[in-house]
């Protein structure tokens, strides 16, 4: 169908789901065992409502954020995800050009399928990108990654944590997930770890991607050792329960990103948003310590305002992305950041709201009726 013809995030990936290879598809759309954390994740934001603040006037409406201090137009964000080049030649460009004329911020996986120069090449001077480290666990490897990305002029490290190993995807296990050389670009780490090792034996394409990581991470050891080796803002992604978010914030990073790695690693584990809510009523200080973020089910404005109403700082998304670029290359990622920044001016307005400080705790609540 023709661009104008998609109105929803929904309608994009619906075209996803037709132009997508078997392959890609089970990869970019699957979770864990029976999925029930990928399906709770977007239910978890239908269960809040709005309690919206009328007679304000609203014409005007800013739905600018910053992150870590670099502008963004709207307070949404990419979140790293593996193999864009899966979807489509041009992979990850895709995306880092829509992001560059839009202001958006992209974080870039460290299993991209560009390498993380060629995606530097797309974007423009002014344009800020964040890299996501899955870290290697020979420190010493991890290190020149990390250095590396430093120099090319990535702007914050990710460091995922919920990745140790590879979730139990089934459909894309039951896949032929052999990459071909075009599919994998420049994946770094895939020659040494396939076909052998625990993961990689499990079959999936995640399998294959993780099975050099580092499982023994800990708040002690990982935390300065990465302090020492760069002074990047520092972000731990995939953050699950209100006890390691205030492990984290004692530990000094610069932010969390609260997270299920889309449904895709502990099947069970909360949907962020309860998550964001749970931190927001037990551990309210932790917002002023550290910069908030959640992805996982976003797929509407409204989500990311409430997720706003509660002190995130912004929201990731990670299959909108993925899928927007396979059906329509740059332009469809130049449409899904068009129509969340209508949906999210709208919400703002009707909400009563002209900027995301506007946005507060009481203008949302969590129903528990039975239908929920
Ligand atoms: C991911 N995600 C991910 N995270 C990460 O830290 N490093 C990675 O390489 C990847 N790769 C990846 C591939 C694919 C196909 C998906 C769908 C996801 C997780 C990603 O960053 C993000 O947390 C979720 O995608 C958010 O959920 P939604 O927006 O997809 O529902």
């Amino acid at each position: 169908p023709p661009l104008s013809r998609i109105l929803s995030l929904m309608d994009m990936e619906d075209v996803a789901r037709q132009v997508l290879s078997y392959k890609a598809l089970v990869y970019y759309s699957s979770g864990s065992d029976d999925e029930v954390s990928y399906t709770e994740n977007s239910r978890a934001f239908s269960r809040f409502f709005f309690r919206a603040r009328v007679m304000r006037p609203v014409s005007e409406c800013d739905p600018s954020t910053t992150l870590l201090g670099y502008h963004s137009s709207i307070p949404v964000f990419v979140s790293g995800s593996a193999l864009a080049k899966l979807g489509h030649p041009q992979g990850e460009a895709n995306i880092t050009r829509a992001a560059g004329k839009t202001s958006l911020i992209q974080m870039v996986s460290s299993n991209a399928s560009l390498s993380a120069q060629n995606i530097m090449d797309a974007a423009i001077p002014s344009q800020t990108l964040f890299f996501q480290l899955y870290k290697h666990r020979n420190d010493e490897i991890a290190e020149k990654r990390v250095r590396e990305m430093d120099q090319l002029g990535y702007k914050a490290i990710f460091l995922t944590v919920d990745a140790i190993v590879a979730g139990n995807r089934e459909r894309d296990i039951r896949s032929p997930w052999i990459l071909d050389d075009q599919e994998k670009g420049s994946v770094p780490v895939w020659d040494e770890n396939n076909p052998t090792g625990e993961e990689a034996d499990m079959g999936g394409i995640a399998g294959g991607l993780v099975a050099n990581d580092d499982r023994d991470m800990t708040w002690e050891k990982t935390i300065p050792w990465l302090r020492k080796i760069t002074k990047l803002p520092i972000v731990i992604k995939g953050i699950q329960c209100v006890e390691d978010a205030v492990l984290a914030s004692e530990a000094g990073v610069d932010g969390i990103l609260l997270s299920n790695h889309g449904g895709r690693q502990l099947e069970y584990s909360l949907p962020p948003m309860e998550v964001l809510l749970r931190l927001r009523q037990q551990r309210p200080d932790v917002f002023d310590k550290l910069e908030v973020y959640i992805d996982g089910g976003v797929r509407r404005g409204t989500d990311v305002v409430k997720a706003l109403c509660l002190g995130a700082r912004a929201v990731g998304l990670g299959r909108a992305f993925l899928y927007a670029q396979s059906a329509y290359g740059e332009a469809g990622v130049l449409k899904i950041i068009e129509i969340l920044r209508r949906e999210i001016i709208s919400a703002m307005r009707l909400v009563g709201a002209t900027n995301v400080k506007d946005l507060k705790p009481e203008m949302v609540e969590r129903v528990d009726w039975q239908s929920f």
